[in-house]
């Protein structure tokens, strides 16, 4: 009982800061499915219209991908058992890193628990506390916990500004033994496009090492979805190159790939590597059987382009601000969080699924709903949550 008291005394200032958010629109209500991905969900037992997952190409749930992962459970069992460095690595997980290298068109990668895990890992063992990093000042979460970590000084450039990238480095990189340049390259709360070629350009100029977080242009971006360095052209000149499996491959998972020196070193220096248990079988199975889906054809990535081109110019014909996306990714401008907020709980009403983006995940005053396009949605299933967004903008005053 004492210690009851002492507890909450001790955690009452929780208390207070989730009572602060609920008063700013900025608790996150976090909703449970209780059906597979795809274009429809159930969600709090309500059947509504996907518009929120990061399965761009409908594989979450793909049957190959669901048959080779239960087909692969069958010979290997589930879990690794072991981190990568004693026991934990398969020959899947060789096999995988294999494919992935000559998907991606470089020597060597490597694989990860996840794209948060894969920074984790590659910053820290790329920099340390003598170096510098120049970061864009949009840069994911990982991206910063990774460099944080590194200890390294973190220097931010503006986001996506080439040119203030030169100035930073022309200011400071004289004093680092070591710099590293890292972008992401789609930014995931805009769906805008790193200049990446420019980019390169700069770092090469300053000898920086160049890393770009590729976790939403994997499988979206270039030829069937090669990425940003293939949809940019700058094969084997991208130093390092962190992906996401969780995102259009529909499992989970992480992989660094690009120069097989980095790569080599992420094996003796990687702690995410060498301190967490590898990823498990029915994951590797289930990103190596999409891999042979994005290797036979384009159509999945095709349709996804399609879908989005389409959605977005109607969502413009109805007056809605989807500020400066170039990619799947659709955010819809809304401004203060309790509208977007309120937006997302309507449209929910009205069978749509799409959740709403407030500070810290965007900057304040910059909220929205992030609306992501899939190739699973069919002309029918957009047509449905065109609909609904006019019903629902309409309703709160947002478009005329
Ligand atoms: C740029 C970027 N990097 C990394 C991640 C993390 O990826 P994962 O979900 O595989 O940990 C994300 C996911 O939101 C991301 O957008």
């Amino acid at each position: 009982m004492t210690s009851e008291i002492q507890t909450s005394s001790k955690l009452r200032w929780i208390e207070t800061e989730l009572q602060s958010l609920k008063d700013n629109g900025l608790y996150n209500r976090i909703r449970t499915l209780s059906s597979p991905q795809g274009a429809w969900l159930v969600v709090d037992g309500k059947r509504v219209l996907n518009f929120c997952s990061n399965n761009y190409l409908g594989l979450a749930n793909h049957p190959r991908i669901v048959q080779a992962a239960r087909e692969t459970v069958e010979r290997y069992g589930v879990g690794p058992a072991a981190v990568r460095s004693i026991a934990g690595t398969m020959d899947l997980h060789l096999q995988l890193e294999q494919r992935l290298a000559t998907f991606k068109g470089v020597d060597s990668a490597i694989t990860f628990q996840s794209g948060f895990s894969a920074n984790l890992a590659v910053i820290p063992a790329l920099v340390g506390k003598e170096d510098a990093i120049f970061s864009d000042e949009l840069n994911h979460a990982s991206i910063i916990d990774g460099s944080r970590l590194s200890g390294a000084k973190i220097i931010r450039y503006a986001h996506c500004d080439p040119a203030d990238l030169q100035r930073v480095l022309q200011e400071n990189r004289s004093a680092f033994p070591r710099a590293m340049v890292i972008t992401d390259g789609v930014f995931s709360m805009d769906g805008d496009i790193a200049p990446l070629d420019k980019i390169l350009e700069v770092a090469q100029q300053y000898e920086a090492i160049l890393m770009v977080d590729d976790a939403h242009g994997e499988g979206v971006l270039g030829k069937g979805g090669r990425g940003i360095v293939d949809h940019f052209g700058l094969h084997g000149r991208v130093d390092v190159e962190v992906g996401t499996l969780s995102k259009a491959f529909g499992v989970v998972g992480g992989v660094v790939a690009g120069n097989p020196l980095v790569v080599e070193w992420l094996r003796q220096r990687g702690r995410p590597f060498l301190f967490s248990s590898a990823m498990t079988v029915p994951d590797v199975a289930a990103c190596l059987a999409a891999l042979d889906v994005l290797e036979e054809s384009t159509e999945l990535v095709d349709r996804l382009w399609d879908n989005a081109r389409y959605f977005k110019a109607e969502m413009l014909r109805l007056g809605f601000d989807t500020g400066k996306s170039a990619t799947p990714i659709t955010p819809v401008m809304l401004g203060e969080a309790p509208l977007a907020q309120q937006f997302s709980r309507e449209l929910f009403n009205n069978g749509v699924f799409a959740m709403a983006l407030g500070f810290p995940t965007v900057p304040r005053g910059k909220a929205r709903i992030r609306v992501m396009i899939s190739a699973a949605h069919s002309k029918d299933d957009l047509d449905q949550g065109l609909q609904a967004f006019a019903r629902v903008g309409r309703g709160l005053s947002v478009i005329s």
